[in-house]
């Protein structure tokens, strides 16, 4: 066990994370486990789920399932939820984290590159809602959190399919949530700010845009960074703490929100 403070507000719930190999998705299974959790870590890449779920519980002592899963293919993802419901139990949560960027001017971008955003980053998470919902209206009770972005509250300039996937994710989120609300489950988002030191970041994001800008990394890290109040990149635990409370009881009055966790970058 770490030296951190352990609060287990999540203790014995089981939760379901998405794109859950690496970067945030990983640090959110891994902090789910942190706080009690459960945890079913999906993603197209088993061997970082592997390596995630068997962290879980080395670490924490709960139950994982690493779980190869395309949050695209519906019959996946019905096998999935049926999985977990029967080696765990029930589902109480879904992070619906899995998600893609593909950037490029409208002039240039090919349409099944931009269709294939909206659909690991929109229909995606309707299909792992979808059938997240059906066993959570069994219990009675049930919590989803969508990973969004400052991107679908704002439009993000020669990134118009990531951009209008989120902005999507918000409609679904508050859709869901008003179609819910009686039946016990709670439905947010979280719109995090750029997540700097991320894989996405350093191995994609970066090196494409100091070449189209002819910046170097550093110099297009400092433009990023610029544009934030605080004037600070977004941390994985800063994501993790927002969900975490949207997660635990501590929310059960919030419901249909898109929560900013980007250093003031968006104010609405
Ligand atoms: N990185 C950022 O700065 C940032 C900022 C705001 C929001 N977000 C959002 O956070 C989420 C995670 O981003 P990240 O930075 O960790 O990205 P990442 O690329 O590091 O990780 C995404 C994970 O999703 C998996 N994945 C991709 N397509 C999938 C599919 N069809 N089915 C299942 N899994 C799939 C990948 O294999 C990978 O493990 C995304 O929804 C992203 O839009 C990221």
């Amino acid at each position: 066990m770490s030296g951190q403070k352990v609060c287990r507000r999540l203790e014995g719930r089981v939760a379901l994370v998405t794109g859950a190999g690496r970067g945030l998705g990983a640090a959110l299974a891994l902090r789910l486990a942190q706080e009690g959790a459960h945890v079913a870590a999906a993603d197209i890449m088993l061997d970082g789920v592997e390596k995630v779920a068997a962290e879980c519980t080395e670490r924490y002592g709960v139950k994982a399932l690493p779980l190869k899963c395309d949050v695209t293919d519906e019959a996946g993802v019905e096998a999935a939820v049926g999985r977990i419901v029967e080696e765990m139990g029930r589902l109480d949560i879904l992070v619906a984290n899995a998600g893609i960027v593909v950037p490029g001017p409208i002039t240039d971008i090919e349409v099944d590159q931009w269709r294939k955003c909206i659909e690991v980053n929109l229909v995606g998470y309707m299909i792992c809602a979808k059938h997240a919902v059906r066993a959570m209206l069994w219990q009675g009770s049930g919590v989803i959190v969508q990973i969004n972005s400052k991107s679908g509250k704002r439009g993000s300039s020669k990134n118009s399919a990531y951009a209008a996937s989120k902005f999507g994710g918000i409609g679904l989120t508050q859709s869901l949530a008003l179609e819910l609300a009686e039946r016990g489950i709670r439905v947010n988002a979280v719109c995090p700010g750029n997540l700097l030191s991320g894989k996405l970041w350093q191995e994609q994001l970066f090196p494409q845009y100091a070449e189209r800008w002819g910046m170097t990394v550093e110099e297009v890290r400092q433009k990023y960074i610029e544009q934030v109040p605080m004037k600070r990149e977004c941390t994985e635990k800063d994501v993790c703490d927002a969900v975490i409370f949207l997660c635990s009881d501590e929310s059960s009055y919030i419901t249909g929100q898109a929560l900013n966790v980007d250093g003031g970058q968006t104010m609405h």
